[in-house]
């Protein structure tokens, strides 16, 4: 049953209380910690006023620990690695769990360039990927066409990161909530304002960007557009594979689903607004039909903005919130929440049961961003 090692959960508050685990946000990291710790036989509460509507509603659902290890990030690109290889297996049990599809595909993913520009600074990344000993592969330009003919004729050359994959966050996070409630956890639609209202041995903070307020740590709003595309005549997208595309200086993604849906993303802009903007649309749109010139032709279903949680490395803070004794948090997944959902729920839970963090989450704890004089217990 849960720890009584103050070393792993910052101490322990005195009992009884009402539940084992109060979880204060129904995202996907929210919802798969609630599931974990139901399995495990706790009882969970999750408080959420409006489930699933944070970046996961917005999050195109990349699974890229490949294309998205990048310069200087080892130990968050050791973590992507880590989560990514869950997927399979989480995928698998959540499906059989909720008894619904959650889009997990396995088509890979091209990383291509547009330009000689383009081509130039994708190289790069991928020569820093392959010196890590990761899964990407420069390609000549026909055997890119010949994996995907729908790339525009003018695309100068790309890469094939075949374990980075996709899922759906708008199907995974039903699933995670139908898996969490009939484990047996409660969802409680309300805001939580002080984590002091909580009646909970343990309370998990995976509230996204709102685990500031909550926390006082350093989580910021990274805004993030989207746009969603809809193949004509509700056919499947003319490509199969993720294509994060170089285009004359964009950096962006496409997204195929099976339902005909293209996702195409994103800016990152230091903000924390969620207004659609006519030139980030403009440039979102350019990019897209400048490496896959069919999408011309789609309809344009949905524009959209969420806020990514950043943290001032922009790695994730997973752990023991230093002098809040039985208070944990597990945010600021920035660009990778998706994908580091099954690592950070696994890690979380047995952190939660054993009192023993795992090595893997040394590098992301919050007492990097505590003050010395803060970390003793209140
Ligand atoms: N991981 C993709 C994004 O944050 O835009």
């Amino acid at each position: 049953m849960l720890s009584r090692h103050p070393s792993a959960t910052g101490g322990v508050n005195q009992g009884p209380f009402l539940v084992d685990v109060a979880v204060v946000g129904a995202g996907p990291v929210g919802l798969s910690i609630a599931w974990r710790c139901a399995q495990r036989g706790l009882r969970v509460v999750v408080h959420d006023p409006a489930p699933g509507s944070g970046a996961s509603h917005v999050a195109a659902g990349m699974l890229s620990p490949v294309a998205e290890a990048y310069f200087g990030e080892h130990e968050l690109t050791a973590l992507l690695a880590d989560s990514a290889a869950r997927w399979p297996a989480f995928a698998a049990e959540l499906a059989e769990a909720a008894g619904a599809d959650v889009g997990y595909r396995t088509d890979g993913t091209l990383v291509v360039g547009l330009t000689a520009d383009d081509l130039a600074e994708a190289r790069r990344l991928w020569a820093y990927q392959q010196g890590l000993g990761l899964p990407i592969t420069p390609l000549r330009p026909s055997a890119l066409r010949d994996r995907e003919p729908a790339l525009a004729p003018r695309v100068r050359g790309g890469a094939v990161a075949p374990g980075d994959h996709q899922v759906d966050p708008r199907r995974l996070v039903p699933a995670l909530r139908a898996a969490a409630e009939r484990a047996g956890a409660a969802l409680h639609p309300a805001p939580v304002a002080r984590l002091s209202d909580l009646d909970a041995r343990v309370t998990v903070v995976a509230a996204g960007c709102g685990a500031a307020a909550l926390t006082g740590l350093p989580v910021r709003s990274v805004k993030g557009q989207v746009l969603r595309l809809r193949a004509p005549g509700r056919g499947a997208p003319g490509f199969r594979h993720v294509i994060r595309g170089y285009a004359d200086g964009e950096s962006i993604y496409l997204v195929p689903r099976d339902s005909g849906e293209v996702v195409v993303g994103a800016t990152v802009e230091e903000r924390a607004d969620t207004e659609v903007t006519a030139g980030a649309v403009l440039r979102l749109l350019r990019a897209a039909v400048d490496l896959v010139p069919e999408l011309a032709e789609y309809d344009l279903v949905e524009a959209s903005a969420g806020l990514r949680p950043g943290t001032p490395d922009n790695a994730p803070v997973i752990g023991s919130l230093p002098g809040r004794p039985g208070v944990l948090v597990a945010t600021g997944h920035h660009r990778h929440g998706i994908v580091l959902t099954p690592v950070t729920a696994d890690l979380v839970t047995e952190l939660i049961v054993t009192g023993e963090p795992d090595p893997l989450l040394a590098p992301f704890t919050p007492d990097r961003f505590v003050p010395e004089e803060e970390r003793r217990w209140n």
